[in-house]
């Protein structure tokens, strides 16, 4: 018998997560923009414009980017035939990227990193802020509980509010780093109002 794809299997989990704390929540446009900052090789690309069909836009579109050259050529290989589209790009800098627009319905961020880089990530997750419709939503997801929090304390300092945060309790535990899963937390926020 073949095992299952432990990536797959993470990409079924990822796509019930998010259809699940994104219901109701995205802007009822017809088309959706989606911005994928630190995205790495981005095996999510296609699970995320499902989720973005499965709610109900119609043309969804996609742009990843990271800083890592690497990982974006074996994305844009890898997803060349999506409507998605693959930046070397620092996030840090990404206010210098005007032609990206600032019209996303979703910005998300996949395992980010700010137990590694506080500075780093506070600069990130600010840069992905700008980028977002006043009605669209920030979603992160985290490898462990420390570092989840901590990120969503960071993204609440900056204006945004905690619309759910939710811990995938089949996640994929990481071997060999105990406390660590895949998309162990899946958390959706938005502009603060007032
Ligand atoms: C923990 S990895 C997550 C990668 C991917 N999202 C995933 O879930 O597999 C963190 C990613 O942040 C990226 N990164 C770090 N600093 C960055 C920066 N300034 N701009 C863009 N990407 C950055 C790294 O290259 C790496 O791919």
């Amino acid at each position: 018998m073949i095992p299952p794809d432990p990536i797959a299997q993470d990409m079924l989990r990822l796509r019930a997560a998010l259809r699940e704390s994104l219901q109701g929540q995205l802007p009822a446009d017809r088309d959706l923009r989606i911005l994928n900052l630190a995205c790495g090789r981005c095996d999510e690309a296609p699970t995320l414009l499902e989720v973005g069909r499965d709610l109900g836009a119609q043309a969804v579109e996609m742009v990843g980017a990271d800083i890592r050259i690497r990982e974006i050529r074996q994305a844009r290989e890898q997803h060349a035939k999506l409507p998605a589209s693959f930046l070397i790009e620092d996030a840090t800098k990404l206010s210098a990227h005007r032609e990206l627009g600032d019209d996303f319905g979703l910005v998300f961020l996949r395992h980010q990193n700010f137990w590694h880089g506080q500075e780093l990530w506070k600069k990130i997750f600010d840069q992905g802020i700008a980028k977002l419709r006043p009605d669209g939503c920030l979603v992160i997801t985290s490898y462990f509980d420390v570092e989840h929090r901590l990120a969503l304390q960071a993204l609440e300092a900056m204006g945004m509010e905690v619309i759910s945060s939710r811990r995938q309790r089949g996640s994929r535990a990481l071997k060999d780093a105990p406390g660590k899963s895949v998309d162990r937390w899946v958390a959706v926020l938005r502009r603060r109002q007032g």
